[in-house]
């Protein structure tokens, strides 16, 4: 295997301490899928049996009701993993997930995944470091849903999408591609209106700038001090 076939794989913190001949063991047990954009890659109450590494593009992980109303709860870009949840407890899929772009995934089955946790327990420990920072984020978003007003809940939204897919540059952020208005709403438990309301607000006060679907948070000490 040459080393462009698993060099994809040098930029996933979960496989961040492998040397190149365990990396392209790893390369050789899963394969390449490309999705386009809004292609469902994973199906909420499915079995699953497999984990997914982002090599490129983004997706959305969602929850919907029965009137198909969705929440968003986390989204992914390059070198991310998901797929884990049922792959680690045997239960069904926690949740849909949606490609947001043309994206290419790398997969890997339960079997060989749970074989190259036991014979690289850094994986292992990667894994879990990364599971207790979103368990972080959850509680963040447990507490902004719970206790905070709507201009709070839309700015921890911000602050999420920021280190999710966020560039951080000289204390400011960029968002590329901010998700629809819709979607943030449904990330901040609010409606449509009131998250356009917050960012004209956010953007009047000087916090933000907005330019199409671009969205920069000038300051984001400042803005994290402010809102969490
Ligand atoms: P799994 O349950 O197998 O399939 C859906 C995946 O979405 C899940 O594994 C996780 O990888 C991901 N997921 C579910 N809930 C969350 C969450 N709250 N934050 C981030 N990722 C999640």
């Amino acid at each position: 295997m040459s080393s462009e076939e698993y060099n994809f794989l040098r930029n996933v913190p979960i496989f961040a301490d492998l040397e190149d001949k365990e990396l392209e063991k790893i390369a050789k047990l899963g394969t390449r899928q490309k999705y386009k954009k809004g292609n469902i890659v994973v199906l909420e109450k499915e079995s699953g049996a497999a984990l997914f590494v982002i090599i490129s593009g983004k997706v959305k992980v969602v929850r919907t009701d029965e009137e198909g109303r969705e929440v968003i709860l986390s989204m992914f870009g390059p070198g991310e993993f998901f797929g884990e949840m049922s792959l680690l407890d045997g239960l069904a899929r926690s949740a849909s997930v949606v490609a947001i772009s043309k994206s290419e995934l790398f997969m890997i089955h339960r079997r060989d995944f749970l074989e190259s946790l036991h014979q690289f327990p850094a994986i292992a420990i990667a894994l879990l470091a990364e599971m207790a920072m979103r368990l972080r984020k959850a509680d963040m978003q447990i507490k902004s849903l719970s206790l905070k007003d709507a201009a709070g809940r839309v700015a921890n939204v911000l602050l999420i999408l920021a280190d999710d897919v966020g560039v951080f540059r000289k204390g400011k952020v960029e968002i590329d591609d901010l998700p629809l208005q819709q979607d943030v709403a449904n990330m901040a438990g609010t409606s449509r209106e009131t998250v356009s309301r917050m960012l004209h607000e956010f953007v009047r006060e000087g916090s933000i700038h907005l330019k199409g679907n671009k969205l920069t948070i000038n300051d984001y000490e400042a803005f994290r001090k402010t809102h969490l």
